[in-house]
């Protein structure tokens, strides 16, 4: 059977850690965002925050938090992903839900052509940097996108088979 538009893309996206000096668009770069607000979450809660980086030397700060420097400066944006949790909620189920949102997102950015890759290591880090840390958010992860710079990727997937726990 063919596979459908969604399906098509889900298996052509790949983390792309090498951008060209081209910026994004905002209309791009909104549009791919809002299809992140669709994505579901437990109790509807959209417990998402983005912070929008695309100053060249915040972004360069921002990836010295890291191991990934090398290509994370090169993004002509960089989304910083916050969690807004509140005390009457599991935040591992608000955390699953922000994993839908940034999925979302990163298949939006691949639909319009441009690469991406989730920088999970910002994972509750303190930026000390001015404006970075947002006392009520707890920041979840980085996502680079840019115009992919390169030509062939691959990674290797394994056959359901794999993962498959039975069938009762
Ligand atoms: C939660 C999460 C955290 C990730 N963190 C990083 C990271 O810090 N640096 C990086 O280069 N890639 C990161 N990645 C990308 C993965 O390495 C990548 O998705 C995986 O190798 C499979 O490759 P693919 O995305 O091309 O299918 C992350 C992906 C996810 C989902």
């Amino acid at each position: 059977m063919q596979n459908g538009r969604a399906v098509e893309v889900i298996k052509s996206r790949r983390s792309i850690r090498s951008y060209l000096d081209i910026q994004i668009p905002d209309s791009d770069l909104n549009s791919i965002l809002e299809a992140g607000l669709y994505a579901p979450s437990g109790k509807n809660r959209q417990p998402w925050r983005f912070l929008i980086i695309k100053d060249k030397n915040k972004i360069r700060q921002i990836s010295k938090f890291t191991a990934y420097s090398r290509f994370m400066h090169n993004a002509p944006v960089l989304v910083l992903v916050y969690l807004a949790s509140s005390g009457d909620y599991s935040i591992e189920k608000d955390i699953l839900s922000i994993g839908a949102c940034m999925q979302n997102i990163l298949l939006a950015a691949a639909e319009k052509g441009y690469g991406s890759c989730v920088i999970g290591e910002l994972y509750s880090l303190k930026l000390e940097i001015e404006n970075m840390n947002h006392m009520e958010y707890k920041l979840i992860c980085g996502i680079c996108i840019g115009k992919s710079k390169e030509k062939e990727y691959g990674v290797e997937f394994k056959e359901l088979q794999h993962f498959l726990l039975g069938v009762l």
